[in-house]
């Protein structure tokens, strides 16, 4: 693991978003595995002002809620819009917000209920994720990996804890909105990506990601399991 502290957020999310820049540059049909959430915002600003041409790069997002998938209708293809997000707190909408109404990319992808058995095809028949970026839980999860995910897991479908479902409730209208079950790329789907960029922003992450990084390699953490990964960059700030 290379372990990088950043000046800032800024200096963070500038350092992410060049790489991913000069990679597309070298190679226009590079596969981005992609995250949401607070952290990765940063590097999808970066990208927004590229002047770089993405449109042969496809995306793989690691998870989405079950329920709340995108609806692709294939008569609308090319059209802004061709997926419908069904949610405003599906991590399809968060995308679009944060990225896809921006950059055009060839094709996005997310993991589905109905699908969870060949997403990690799909991303075979790709060619692989080149640069995947994670985000890391304050319990050590990575994508809805939370602790006591096996290292062998491949894209499935997670029941989400009491917890998360009260802790998310606040973005839905009631707690019964709140989906129950979400799809998510493996231990072993993450692990397979060519190159990761693991992100960590503020000191609430400081603790996790010291035993991530350092302590033992357990199912407790399972963002431990990534020091076994041969081409993996950890940056961090306070
Ligand atoms: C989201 C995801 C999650 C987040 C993690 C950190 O697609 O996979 O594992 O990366 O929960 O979230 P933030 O960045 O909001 O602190």
């Amino acid at each position: 693991m290379e372990i990088i502290k950043c000046k800032s957020y800024r200096d963070l999310s500038l350092q992410v978003g060049i790489d991913i820049e000069y990679q597309v540059s070298r190679n226009s049909k590079l596969v981005l595995g992609l995250a949401t959430g607070s952290t990765p915002k940063g590097v999808y600003e970066y990208l927004k002002s590229s002047t770089v041409d993405f449109s042969e790069v496809r995306t793989f997002n690691l998870d989405e809620y079950v329920g709340l998938e995108p609806e692709f209708n294939s008569r609308l293809k090319g059209k802004k819009g061709y997926g419908v997000p069904k949610h405003k707190q599906s991590y399809y909408y968060f995308m679009n917000e944060h990225l896809f109404n921006e950059v055009k990319f060839k094709r996005s992808f997310f993991p589905g209920e109905s699908q969870s058995d060949t997403y990690d095809s799909l991303i075979d028949a790709c060619g692989g994720i080149d640069i995947q970026i994670l985000g890391i839980g304050t319990n050590g999860h990575i994508a809805f990996n939370e602790p006591g995910t096996s290292r062998d897991s491949l894209t499935h479908v997670v029941d989400l804890t009491e917890n998360t479902i009260k802790d998310n409730s606040r973005f839905f209208d009631s707690i019964d909105d709140v989906p129950k079950q979400a799809t998510t790329m493996g231990i072993e789907s993450i692990m397979r990506a060519k190159q990761i960029y693991l992100l960590a922003n503020g000191k609430h992450k400081k603790d996790i990601l010291e035993k991530a990084c350092y302590g033992d390699i357990t199912s407790d953490i399972p963002a431990s399991y990534l020091q076994e990964h041969k081409n993996i960059k950890v940056l961090y700030c306070d």
